[in-house]
């Protein structure tokens, strides 16, 4: 398999790549690796997880040859404060890389997710160790995309899309796995220098932008308008009364009136 993907990578690139069959998750493996040491761009890939986690808790289905779950430990020498943008990057990366692969764009819904339409395709779990000092230890990319149709259990049949559903057309794993790295070296060799432009791009790419959405992580869920992403990822949303807020990613997620979107 870790040949498979090889071929699709240039001779030189400089990454470590690991593939497992099956793991419980790439992204608590891959912080178990930083934490002894694992050098910046050391690379695990599954073929399936049994404990596949998604932001705020949820999980994150990972069946055998469906998806790509895949996971880049990097050690970027910054405060934490200067990678509020980072998931935000490597959205914009995950949707260049499948554009280039199945000539089919997809939208990010803020903060994290890969969508068509209101479905979703797949999300990007963003983990950071830190020093004592507040300097960023490593951080672990996660990054899961349903390639195949799986059986999900009922509440999620509305909700969850593969690439294959949504372009019609079959897809290489391994030629997204290739292009998917080399988005994400590319993404990190202007994760400082070309942040603005990332950002403008990732306001592109975002769904939520314009829409009326239900803010959840509060007792109950809010309504409010989305207006704009700022240069750090935060969502400027209007409320019904009229005051503007900037909401971080921490502990909310949005949701479209009208589904998952
Ligand atoms: C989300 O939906 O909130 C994010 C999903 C991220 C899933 C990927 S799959 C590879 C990596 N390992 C995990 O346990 N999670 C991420």
């Amino acid at each position: 398999m870790k040949q498979e993907i090889m071929k699709h990578l240039p001779g030189n690139f400089p990454w470590q790549v690991h593939w497992y069959n099956d793991l419980p998750s790439t992204n608590d493996l891959l912080k178990e690796m930083g934490k002894a040491g694992a050098p910046h761009g050391t690379v695990v890939i599954a073929d399936s997880q049994s404990k596949g986690r998604g932001r705020l808790g949820r999980s994150f289905l990972s069946p055998a040859g469906n998806g790509i779950y895949l996971s880049v430990l990097l050690r970027p020498r910054c405060k934490a404060y200067a990678l509020m943008h980072l998931t935000c990057a490597v959205a914009v990366a995950m949707c260049d890389a499948v554009e280039q692969v199945c000539a089919f764009r997809p939208g990010a819904k803020w903060i994290n997710d890969l969508v068509s339409g209101s479905k979703k395709l797949g999300g990007i779990l963003t983990e950071m160790s830190l020093a004592g000092d507040g300097d960023v230890a490593f951080c672990v990319i996660g990054i899961g995309i349903n390639c195949k149709k799986s059986p999900v259990p009922p509440e999620l049949e509305a909700i969850v899309l593969s690439l294959e559903e949504a372009t019609g057309k079959e897809i290489d794993r391994f030629a997204l796995i290739g292009a998917m790295l080399t988005a994400l070296l590319e993404m990190e060799q202007g994760l400082f220098t070309n942040k603005a432009a990332i950002m403008e791009r990732y306001r592109q790419d975002c769904v939520t932008l314009r829409k009326t959405v239900s803010i959840l992580g509060g007792e109950a869920p809010v309504t409010a308008t989305a207006l704009d992403v700022d240069a750090d990822g935060a969502l400027l949303v209007r409320y019904p009364d009229g005051r503007e807020e900037f909401l971080s990613s921490g502990e909310i997620s949005v949701r479209g009136m009208y589904g998952y979107q």
